[in-house]
């Protein structure tokens, strides 16, 4: 049985994924603001230190794998936090954990916003790549009432390069540790519920395409993170995947 660390294991697919370990008989260590093994502010810098290094001294310095599933939807005032909690509240975290990862295997939460979400501005990726949350957040402002869609979207972006730039390289694929991206169209979860519940962000989701219909289920995405942290996932780098019910075939049909 193995040792996974999994942030945001309080709510929505975090958790499931989290329940689901355990249900298999594994120690899951889990990082959340409460109710979690390890309570902790990944907004700030040294919420994500001292949790990077709770996790560690917990899982006496090896870990079979990680789930990033952390994170904090398009709200409007939030943007400085959804930069930080999204972006640097895995990547900071997984820069720590890689020594204690070796022949693991890491689960980071994207997101189909990545795809679909038009005119993202590539300064904000790029700042968040140079790990600057706070020029990124500038960088989205001229956009008004969408700039925490941005800013969302932006982390989601730059969280997907930075794992399939990392992924290959010899401090991780060398290392044998499996690096990929998860991303999740809308799942029925408190972060969607939350959205759901503001005018602006009901009438978006009534107008989306998703080709199979309705949502995604919280239980479901937690399989597919159990699915690709399993045996059957050792040949996977550097993959993302996305479980959105056809939103990013449909909007990008020709994208290979
Ligand atoms: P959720 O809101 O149910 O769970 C997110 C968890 O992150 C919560 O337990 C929350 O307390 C924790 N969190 C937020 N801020 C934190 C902070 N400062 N420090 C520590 N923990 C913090 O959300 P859900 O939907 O389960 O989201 C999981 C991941 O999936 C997120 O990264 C989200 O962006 C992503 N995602 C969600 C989609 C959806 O439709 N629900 C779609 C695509 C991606």
């Amino acid at each position: 049985m193995g040792t996974y660390a999994v942030t945001g294991s309080a709510s929505g697919m975090g958790r499931a994924a989290a329940d689901k370990l355990r249900a298999a008989g594994h120690t899951v260590i889990g990082v959340d603001l409460a109710d979690a093994e390890v309570n902790a502010d990944l907004s700030a810098g040294g919420g994500r230190r001292e949790a990077a290094e709770a996790v560690l001294a917990a899982a006496g310095d090896h870990l079979d794998g990680a789930v990033l599933a952390a994170g904090i939807g398009p709200v409007s005032g939030r943007e400085r936090a959804i930069a930080q909690v999204n972006y640097l509240g895995a990547v900071d975290l997984l820069r720590t954990w890689r020594p204690a990862l070796r022949e693991g295997k890491v689960v980071v939460f994207a997101s189909n916003s990545t795809t679909a979400t038009p005119l993202v501005p590539r300064r904000a990726v790029r700042a968040l790549l140079a790990d600057d949350p706070d020029r990124a957040v500038r960088s989205a402002r001229m956009f008004g009432r969408a700039a925490p869609l941005m800013v969302y979207a932006a982390t989601k972006l730059a969280l997907t390069r930075w794992v399939r730039r990392n992924a290959v390289r010899p401090e991780w694929a060398g290392e044998g540790i499996r690096l990929n991206a998860l991303a999740p169209g809308a799942v029925r979860t408190p972060l969607l519920e939350r959205q759901l519940a503001e005018p602006v962000g009901a009438k978006a989701f009534r107008s989306f395409p998703v080709p199979i219909g309705g949502f995604g289920d919280p239980d479901q995405l937690g399989d597919w993170v159990v699915f690709l942290l399993s045996d059957a996932a050792d040949f996977l780098v550097g993959s993302v995947l996305f479980v959105d019910g056809g939103s990013d075939a449909y909007l990008r049909p020709d994208a290979w």
